[in-house]
């Protein structure tokens, strides 16, 4: 599979980490795996323009790193989505990625998704596991397993074996 995993940390440590872990395993188990780093790059948030609907013909009237997030997020089998919790969601900069998708509307490939969640206090995650389960059921994709660490789980070596074997595993 072809396996995008948008990463909605502005940091490179915890979610990095669980990043990190997932994409080891997943090339072992010979899939296509890459990184974009959402959370350090420049996305605006959705205009609710519709440009993309009319005109823009399927592209955005904004011309910011969400452009080449798009080129190749159309190509995915699977999204992973990992974000640290900021206030009880995920973070602006991953909800702006997340949203800015509506140009193309629905990944035309895509099957399963995957949700990595680093926070640093557990009970914090309910906000960013319902908002996960929401946009995979409008995009009509499985479910293939959700990953919640906290405080002094982040960066754990069993934590970060579990993560890889998830990947691993991924039928
Ligand atoms: C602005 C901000 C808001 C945060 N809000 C929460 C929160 O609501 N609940 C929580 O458990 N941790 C919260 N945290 C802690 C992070 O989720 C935690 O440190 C996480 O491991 C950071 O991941 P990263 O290393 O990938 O950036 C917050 C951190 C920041 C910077």
């Amino acid at each position: 599979m072809v396996i995008k995993i948008l990463n909605g940390s502005p940091r490179k440590e915890n979610t990095a980490a669980m990043c990190e872990a997932f994409a080891e395993g997943a090339k072992e188990a010979g899939h296509d795996v890459e990184i974009l780093h959402v959370g350090k790059m420049k996305i605006a948030g959705c205009l609710g323009c519709e440009y993309c609907h009319g005109k823009g013909e399927g592209t955005c009237i904004q011309q910011d790193d969400m452009t080449q997030v798009i080129a190749t997020y159309k190509d995915a089998d699977m999204v992973v989505y990992a974000s640290p919790i900021y206030y009880f969601g995920m973070t602006a900069q991953i909800m702006a990625a997340m949203q800015r998708v509506y140009c193309i509307g629905k990944p035309p490939k895509a099957k399963k998704a995957a949700l990595l969640i680093s926070s640093g206090s557990p009970g914090t995650t309910n906000g960013a596991i319902a908002t996960y389960k929401d946009m995979i059921g409008y995009l009509g994709i499985e479910d293939a397993g959700i990953c919640c660490l906290a405080g002094a789980e982040n960066k754990a070596d069993d934590k970060m074996a579990a993560i890889k074997d998830m990947a691993k595993n991924l039928s």
